[in-house]
Parts: C-alpha cells; structure tokens; sequence
C-alpha cells in the first residue's frame, strides 16, 4: 500500500490548495448562483448545506478520489459482513447489526447472530415496559421511580446523551447518570433517592471498569447496608449490561437481569445494544427503536448513496481537508438546541478514541495528522463565551452548526430567534465584515477619522471560517439516530482515509495501570514505587495533606 501522502490524490490535493486558500467564500458565492443547490445534501431528515466551505469544485472533486483511492467503500462493505476489520482486537466491527433490518439488511451475518440481537431487543423491550408500567418493583413492593446509570465512557454518554435529547419524549421513571468515580457524583445524586424506588443499571461491556465498580459496589452499600447483605434487594435493584455475564452474577446481579453485550460493539458505538437501556426506559422501546430506525437509514444511506451524494463521507472529506490542508487542530460542534447538550461529548469519544490515533493498520507511524481536537456547546451559549475567537482568533477552526427547523416547545417565537442565531453565525463567519463596510457604518455614526481607523482594525470580520449547516426537520428518535449514525460513518470513513484502525482504544490504558500501582501507595506508604520527581512529591504532599 502506497504511503498516504504519496498517493496520487493527495499529491493532487496538495497541489490545489495554495489555488484554493487565496480564495474567499464571499466570492465564491458571488460567481457561483448554482453554489447551494450543489453543495447540498438531503437524507433521512436532515439537510446538510455545505456551501458555506472552502472549496472550489475542483476540491471536491479531488477529495472524491482521494475517498476512492484509498479504498473506503472495500472498507465500508468490510466492515458491514462482518470481516475483522478491529485488527489489534481480533474483532469484527457491528455496530450497525443492533439497528438493521430483515427487509433492508445492510450486515452481511449469520441467523444466529442476527437472531440474538432481536432477542437483546425483545429482552429490553420486556424489562423497559415492566419499569414504566409498574410491574417490575422494587423488593419491598415499591414502584420504581428513578433508575442510576452506573457507566463511564461509552456505557455513559451515549444513553445520557440520548436520554437529554428525547426528554420531551420520556414518561418513564427519572433517569440518573454516575459515572466518574469523584465520590460527589454519586453521593449527590443519590440525595434524597429512596432506596426503595431506585433501579440500577451497572453499563459496564467489561465490569472491571475501575470507575463503575467502585461506584457499583458503593451503591450496593448504599442499597443493603453492606456486602453480602440483602440479596433479595439488589436482584430487585440492580441489573447489569456487560459482555461478561459470570461477573456481573458473581457482583449479585441476578442471571436473568444481566442484558448481554458482544465483543463486535466497542464502547463507543454501544448505544444501539442493550447499553441504550436508559433511553428505552426513559422514552419507551417505541421511542428507541424510533431512533434505530433512523440509524438504520443513515446505515442504508451510506451504503447506497453515490459519492456525490453521500452524507458521511462528504462531511468526512471536508474534515480532511481542513486537518491535512489547511492545518486546523480542532473541529467544533455547535448544536443550537438544549436537547443536544451533551452530543459533542459524546461525539468527543466518538471521534477521538476513534481516530487519536498514530500508527497505521500496518503498524507503521503516520506522517500525518489525524483525528482533530472535536469540542462544543450548544448555541446561544457558545457565543456569548468562545464565539469571538470563532470570528476574530488567529486559528481556523471548521464547525457544524446542528439545528432543528421544528420545535417542541410552546415558545414559536423563541425557537425562531434560536434559527436565526443559527443561521446568522454562519453567515457572518462566512462573509465576514470587511475594512470598507465597517469604515462606512462608523462614518455613518459621526465618529472622527482618527477613531474611525483606530477602531477599524478591531471591527473587521475576516470571514471565509467555514461551517457545514445540518438543519433537522426535526429532534425526534428517528433524526437523533440518523444524526448520531452520520458521525459514526464520518468518522468511519476519516479512519479509512488515515489507515488507522478506528475501534480500538489502546492509549487509555497506560493511565489506567499507572492509577492502579499509586492507588495502592495511597492507601498504604509502605507501597512506595519508583517514580518522576514530580509525581513522587505530589504524593507525599498528599500524604500530608490528607492525613
Ligand atoms: O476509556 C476506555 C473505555 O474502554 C471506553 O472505550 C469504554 O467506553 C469505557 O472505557 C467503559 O468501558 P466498560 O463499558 O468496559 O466499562
């Protein structure tokens, strides 16, 4: 396999860009009345316009080819028959297979595996409608009327994500999220729950997640009073999703209340397995499969749709381009709605377990960037905070801008101002101000000459910062899980690109061994090991100061 960089496409791209990176939007606009109506995208409720980028049509073009020579439909249509395309794991990559269907499958399986990811969702659709109707109690008899997700990682944010934004939606039980082990997390969210009421659900693809067994084990306490005691009350209390089913029963968890994982599904793309439990309980089965159907038609979209078309890899190429061309660090997610406060969290694991990566799949180093820095907050808030770099800073800094054209809300108008912030920010990072038209309005308001060119400078707009727009029909299960499912393909395909190997997370665990080894010397000075000076006095100070 030839090296990236001297592919002929990228070769080619590199040779584009100095033609391109002169160029500004507002131009391109200018020349170009056909710009929009080609540059933009429809699939499964969403509209994706990607006109407000720096590209020609040349550029698109070339990035195409780039998509086409390194082979990303070979690894696309791999990893839906279920090859082993998680190499460092030895695993196939599923994902997809939790939200397919029989009349329009996409993964290529066979009966058996097919039919225990129905059974899964049989399983979670039997328990969910038990917690929300009533039937399942608690050991004293107790309604159930808060459930505690115990999870980090992917066994947290994609649920707690999702559980936010169809909240609209819910009904069911008051759904709670612990995940770090800062004891105050799950001290205070257990303040004021009734034990009595309250459900566990241990997310945990492992269960030997540090985090989510220490606080497992404290909620079981919390529970009974003590290990070993009350058995009866955690088989009404808690139940497990894990792959590893002897742990979870050897933790107290009753076997028929342990929802099975496979090893085919990475943390990071589990909510669609039993890992998304919150959410059915929360919004109702209806409600999730809702949102796995809309997935499922992203899969089939990505599947099918020609390049030119095609949703995932266009906004995957884009990103490309800004990562390898023009040097951007970072890629903000900007989503104006509440519901979705905590997607760019979840799209942070997504993309940066995914593709923080530095060693292809042939194991040699890259001499490329990868993944970039994702980061977000949802719209309004983020312009009265970082917006003014957006604008204004020295760096480039691509963006989505996420928006729903329907609300359900009773405040219209408020919805209509939130559109409109939407829209104008993307439209003034595109155009800019320019040093005439900022002149002009300062004239216009009396200012003298000499302020007037002292304060110019400050008040000019650069522009050409480029944003892709996804306007939703609307939030509902359905979009959400095509939303959710465009990232994971984008991501799929940056990974394609970057010939790294997108499902594995070996960068988290040297954190994780070292924890380890200074937890025991914490506990007990006698377990002093070697370490950098820094490290070495930072625990002595706690020693100090802790004692
Ligand atoms: O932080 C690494 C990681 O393995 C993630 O990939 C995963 O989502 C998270 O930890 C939680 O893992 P588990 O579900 O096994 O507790």
């Amino acid at each position: 396999m030839t090296n990236l960089t001297d592919s002929a496409a990228w070769r080619a791209l590199a040779a584009h860009y100095p033609l391109v990176e002169p160029l500004h939007m507002r131009d391109l606009f200018g020349g170009d009345p056909g710009r929009v109506g080609r540059c933009s995208l429809r699939a499964c409720g969403i509209l994706l316009d990607y006109s407000k980028n720096r590209v020609a049509g040349e550029t698109m073009r070339l990035l195409r080819a780039l998509a086409a020579e390194v082979g990303v439909a070979e690894r696309a249509r791999a990893m839906f028959s279920g090859a082993r395309i998680n190499t460092t794991e030895d695993r196939a990559v599923l994902h997809a297979l939790l939200r397919d269907s029989r009349e329009s499958p996409v993964c290529e399986v066979d009966e058996a595996t097919r039919a225990g990811v129905e059974r899964g969702l049989d399983a979670m659709e039997r328990f969910s409608g038990a917690v929300r109707s009533g039937r399942w109690r608690g050991h004293t008899g107790e309604r159930i009327t808060d459930v505690v997700n115990i999870g980090i990682g992917g066994s947290d944010l994609g649920p707690r994500m999702a559980c936010r934004a169809l909240a609209p939606h819910a009904g069911g039980p008051r759904m709670h999220f612990v995940s770090n082990v800062d004891g105050m997390h799950l001290t205070s969210t257990l303040a004021g729950l009734d034990p009595a009421r309250t459900l566990f659900i241990v997310a945990s693809k492992t269960f030997t997640t540090q985090e989510t067994m220490a606080n497992a084990r404290a909620a079981r306490r919390w529970l009974t009073g003590g290990p070993g005691e009350g058995a009866a009350a955690v088989s009404r209390h808690f139940v497990a999703v894990s792959a590893d089913r002897t742990a979870a029963v050897e933790f107290g968890i009753d076997p028929g209340s342990v929802f099975e994982m496979r090893d085919w599904v990475g943390g990071r793309y589990s909510l669609w397995s039993a890992i998304g439990l919150p959410i059915a309980i929360a919004a109702g089965m209806a409600r999730f499969r809702e949102m796995l159907g809309g997935a499922h038609a992203m899969d089939l979209h990505f599947r099918d749709a020609p390049v030119e078309r095609n949703m995932p890899v266009t906004l995957a190429l884009l990103g490309v381009w800004y990562t390898n061309f023009f040097g951007a660090e970072t890629h903000a997610v900007l989503a104006y709605d509440r519901r979705l406060d905590r997607f760019a969290a979840h799209l942070q694991q997504l993309d940066m377990e995914s593709n923080g990566k530095r060693v292809t799949v042939d194991s040699a180093p890259v001499d490329y960037a990868t993944g970039p820095i994702v980061w977000g907050e949802p719209g309004t808030d983020g312009q009265h905070a970082f917006f003014q770099l957006l604008h204004q800073g020295t760096r480039l800094v691509p963006a989505d801008f996420i928006v729903a054209a329907r609300c359900d809300h009773a405040l219209p108008d408020q919805h209509r101002l939130l559109v409109a912030n939407c829209f104008a920010q993307t439209e003034a990072l595109m155009r800019g101000r320019s040093a005439d038209e900022v002149r002009s309005g300062l004239e216009a308001d009396g200012l003298p000459s000499g302020r007037i060119e002292s304060l110019a400078p400050h008040r000019v707009f650069g522009g050409n910062r480029p944003t892709n727009t996804l306007l939703l029909d609307r939030l509902d299960a359905f979009t959400l899980g095509a939303l959710i499912a465009l990232y994971e393909h984008k991501v799929f395909v940056q990974g394609a690109v970057w010939r790294v190997n997108s499902f594995d997370q070996w960068g988290v665990e040297l954190g994780k061994t070292l924890a380890t080894a200074i937890t025991r010397e914490l506990e007990s000075p006698d377990e002093a090991r070697p370490h950098d000076a820094s490290t070495a006095a930072l625990i002595a100070e706690y020693r100090r100061l802790a004692c």
